[in-house]
């Protein structure tokens, strides 16, 4: 997101402590005005509750939230400028659909004109005209959501919040809802903030995507750069797939490095806000469709494998290749001329370009306390 955008939403060093459970960490996060920004994770990884702080459903237990410059984190729900589509979309089921919507206007006192003005705008918006009169068990499911979101949009926010509200609909319909949606976001130019935890939809819908962690913001960045400049392990493995290497620094030569894995030596590419050490751990990361293969060796790389199978995803074929210790790398191909042969024995290598080295502290944790429980130095 361009510099030159207007924060709307800002979250500074958030925490949310339950008991003994911390569920956010130290939460930084700025969204600008009109951005769609997904926040995306596992089950149980913090979204809905940081969804929840920004709502005002939920206070946090340290930091501060800013929505258009003013602080919020002590205010109710009803005094935010934002509205929220829960997953349930909780329509009043003895409301017909005109009642439903227009309930947040009526509340506000609001004319009766108007209401009636707004409530039809707002239904010609989500293509429910004419749909007034019935009530929420006489719709689809993927109607009820549209209702859901015009009772939230009616009020006009500066902030729509959703929380996984596709998450309950077909695979087809959830498909064509995630276009309809992000056409109505950008026709309003409302902010959203939206909660998935299919990576899919957030790499089609977003302008950014914040990926959570077990609480911790892991990288927050546009859907091309969390797919092809993972800022983490955990973010290279949750999105697409990957291929992830366990390797040791070798050698660095100007910005080419060489690394050792356990069955042979890569290179790869470091730039200017990536330094390593010599003999320094770090994950290697290859999506399949970069990895290739040769039956010659590569210069710089020593990894041998065997095509152990292959099967056919609609038009992707992908292979299994086994390393001598086992490893499986995973390789696709759109074109069957492309792919290698079960059986074959070959080279594994890559363009240096298309690795993704990826610090991490926790490997080398890890590593010293399998060092220390296997008697090693
Ligand atoms: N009121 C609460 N009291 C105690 N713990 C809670 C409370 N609400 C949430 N948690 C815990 O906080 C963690 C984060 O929950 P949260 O609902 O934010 O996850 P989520 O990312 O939305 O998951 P999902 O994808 O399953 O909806 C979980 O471990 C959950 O058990
Ligand atoms: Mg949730």
């Amino acid at each position: 997101m361009s510099e030159d955008k207007k924060p709307i939403v800002e979250i500074k060093g958030v925490n949310k402590i339950y008991g003994d459970n911390h569920v956010v960490h130290d939460l930084n996060l700025t969204v600008y005005e009109g951005e769609f920004l997904t926040m995306l994770g596992p089950s149980g990884c913090g979204k809905t509750t940081i969804l929840r702080m920004i709502g005002g459903f939920e206070e946090p237990s340290e930091g501060m939230i800013y929505i258009e410059g003013e602080r919020v984190d002590m205010k109710e729900p009803f005094q935010r400028n934002v509205n929220t589509v829960f997953q349930s979309y909780a329509l009043f089921p003895h409301m017909n659909i005109f009642q439903n919507i227009a309930y947040g206007l009526k509340m506000k006192k609001i004319s009766k004109a108007e209401i009636k003005e707004r409530v039809e705008e707002i239904l010609h918006l989500v293509q429910l005209n004419g749909f007034e009169k019935r009530y929420p068990s006489q719709l689809s499911g993927g109607q009820k959501q549209r209702v859901a979101i015009a009772r939230a949009l009616i009020n006009r926010p500066k902030v729509l919040l959703l929380d996984e509200p596709l998450g309950a609909l077909d695979l087809k319909l959830r498909k064509e809802m995630q276009i309809e949606l992000k056409n109505l976001q950008k026709k309003l130019g409302i902010t959203f903030i939206y909660v998935t935890h299919d990576q899919e939809e957030a790499l089609t819908m977003s302008d950014r995507i914040a990926i959570m962690n077990q609480g911790y913001l892991d990288q927050l960045d546009t859907p091309e750069n969390v797919y092809e400049r993972p800022a983490t392990r955990f973010v290279a493995d949750f999105i697409g797939e990957s291929n992830i290497f366990e390797t040791v620094i070798n050698k660095i030569s100007g910005d080419t490095v060489n690394v050792g894995l356990e069955v042979g030596n890569a290179l790869g590419l470091i730039d200017d806000n990536f330094s390593v050490n010599m003999s320094e751990m770090v994950y290697a990361c290859v999506r399949p469709e970069k990895v290739k293969f040769s039956k010659t060796e590569i210069k710089g790389f020593t990894i041998l494998g065997k095509v152990k199978e292959q099967i056919y995803v609609g038009n992707v074929i992908k292979s299994n290749i086994i390393l001598v210790n086992g490893q499986i790398v995973k390789l696709s191909r759109m074109d069957i001329d492309e792919a290698p042969k079960i059986g074959d024995v070959m080279y594994i290598y890559w363009d240096v370009e298309d690795v993704v080295l990826i610090k991490s502290r926790s490997f080398q944790i890890h590593n010293l306390i399998e060092n220390a429980r296997l008697g090693g130095d």
